[in-house]
């Protein structure tokens, strides 16, 4: 990356330009019900349409104010309990204040995204016992776990295919011989959390094993007595499609965890943006979100779609929903699959991201605060070779464990402020990103979404939370590179970038 003085501004933010203004309907994009840490940084995000209407909070708590400037949110609440305050905004004629919720408690399930491994994509149904002891011995002891990594989760295939005479679901015995209060314990000694998976239908996705539909109490109270840490509910074979039926299904899983579950347990709802779960997930009880289709092991997938640049549409706009306690996942990463995966692979050619493309995910799940969630098997970290036994190989990248356990990354995606970046430019050439930190600096991203190589320009007059007059230290996440003293008016960053390769910089002020 070079640094170039004095350039014009050559990009443009398009933004609500399609329509006349006077027929725009006046819109607010915020959450709801929002949470904070007592005596943490807080931050709210709101995207008015258009652009033009005035936006003001009211009636904020102490230690709150509004930046007119930037129309956010921010300080911090010293006390725990419950506030709320108004979001007014108008636009001609129309006027409108929502309401919004605010709790702010020390013990809040998620501050940060929770980051572990998924066993889904590398293993399927040919999950055991041994199996995830094995994952949970390399969490521990390649340092993912030291890393943040700390959910080792269930995925799909883990219970038996019928429910007992009781109507109690089980575990499959054949795969779980010692039981799944044996395995919760050896996980928790290794300083992990265990978490499991069901589904809000009368069968899961596989079909392989009963859903909860029907049986939210009893489920719920068999996965607190199993030890488990954290439910992923998914919504397949659930007979209502309308969003209030995924509402009513949901909600009536989070009562059930509220009954039964430990304090600081996650409930990850899995309905994957379909019905814009942003807008009532955490009204369930849930405190993430899957917001995108199954991520496949390629940029583009026109069959599934979740391949890179489809999450990357799925994503962009979700910013204002996201805070702490309340994040929109983006589903687990590919990186380490090397196309090794299994429905990872649908619709693809089979060969997986590449290496760019890896670093380019692992960057916008980290600027999004997306959970971050592995699901190769990281057994293979040892020496290339699989102690999981299934037969796969998955070839052992030194890069692959480096980029996974970045801590430069990891630092932005688990930011205590937990927004998610915002686009400040996305056009069919590239994406930049910026997402605001609790320390009062910020990070920024810039991807060629392009097929060929590709000169970018990222003059950072255009970057809303630069201030100007104000000089920052910057430095290159990926390099270690720092400039010191660049400024907004002065400065645009320059670099020649490969296909589908991303750069990422944290500014704080000097
Ligand atoms: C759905 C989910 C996946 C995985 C499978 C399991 O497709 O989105 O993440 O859990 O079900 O069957």
């Amino acid at each position: 990356m070079v640094r170039i003085n004095r350039i014009v501004v050559l990009l443009a933010v398009a933004l609500g330009m399609s329509l006349p203004l006077a027929a725009q309907q006046l819109r607010v994009d915020c959450a709801k019900r929002v949470y904070a840490l007592p005596g943490r940084p807080f931050m709210q995000k709101f995207k008015v349409y258009p652009l033009q209407a005035s936006v003001e909070a009211k009636g904020l708590p102490e230690g709150l104010r509004w930046n007119e400037e930037r129309r956010l949110i921010e300080g911090s609440v010293a006390s725990e309990g419950s506030y709320a305050y108004y979001v007014c905004s108008q636009w001609g004629d129309s006027a409108r204040c929502d309401t919004i919720s605010l709790l702010v408690s020390g013990s809040l399930p998620q501050p940060t995204p929770f980051m572990g491994l998924l066993t889904w994509n590398i293993f399927e149904k040919e999950i055991s016992d041994a199996r995830m002891r094995q994952l949970a011995d390399a969490m521990a002891d390649l340092g993912l776990a030291k890393a943040g990594y700390r959910y080792l989760c269930l995925d799909d295939c883990w219970a038996a295919p019928d429910r007992n005479a009781d109507g109690r679901l089980m575990y499959d015995a054949a795969k779980f011989p010692e039981g799944l209060n044996a395995l919760a314990n050896y996980i928790h000694k290794r300083g992990l959390c265990f978490g499991v998976y069901s589904d809000a239908g009368s069968r899961t996705c596989s079909g392989h094993q009963p859903g909860s539909l029907g049986s939210e109490m009893q489920d719920a109270q068999s996965f607190a007595e199993w030890g488990f840490d954290l439910l992923k509910y998914d919504y397949c074979n659930n007979p209502g499609t309308e969003r209030e039926d995924a509402v009513a299904s949901y909600s009536a899983m989070g009562q059930a965890l509220g009954k039964y579950a430990k304090p600081g347990f996650i409930y990850y709802l899995c309905e994957w943006g379909n019905r814009q779960p942003w807008l009532w997930g955490a009204e369930t009880g849930g405190t993430c979100w899957r917001s995108t289709p199954d991520t496949r092991d390629c940029w583009e997938n026109p069959t599934y779609k979740g391949g890179l640049y489809d999450n990357i549409l799925a994503m962009k706009d979700l910013w204002p929903y996201c805070g702490v306690n309340r994040f929109n996942d983006a589903d687990m990463m590919m990186c380490g699959l090397h196309g090794s995966g299994k429905s990872s692979n649908a619709g693809t050619d089979g060969k997986g991201m590449t290496f760019r493309e890896s670093q380019t995910q692992m960057i916008l799940w980290c600027m999004w605060s997306s959970p971050l969630t592995l699901c190769f098997d990281i057994t293979t970290l040892y020496d290339g070779r699989s102690r999981c036994g299934s037969g796969v190989r998955n070839p052992y990248y030194e890069d692959d464990l480096a980029l996974i356990t970045n801590p430069e990354l990891i630092a932005i995606d688990q930011d205590p402020l937990g927004m998610a970046a915002e686009p400040v430019v996305f056009d069919s050439s590239q994406l930049v990103l910026m997402k605001d930190l609790s320390d009062g600096g910020f990070a920024v991203s810039i991807t060629n979404l392009q097929e060929g190589n590709q000169e970018m320009k990222l003059p950072l007059s255009i970057l809303p939370a630069m201030q100007p007059g104000v000089r920052y230290r910057c430095v290159d996440l990926l390099s270690g590179d720092e400039d010191l003293g660049v400024e907004k008016s002065r400065d645009t960053f320059v670099a020649d970038l490969p296909s589908h390769a991303t750069l990422v910089w944290r500014f704080w002020k000097m």
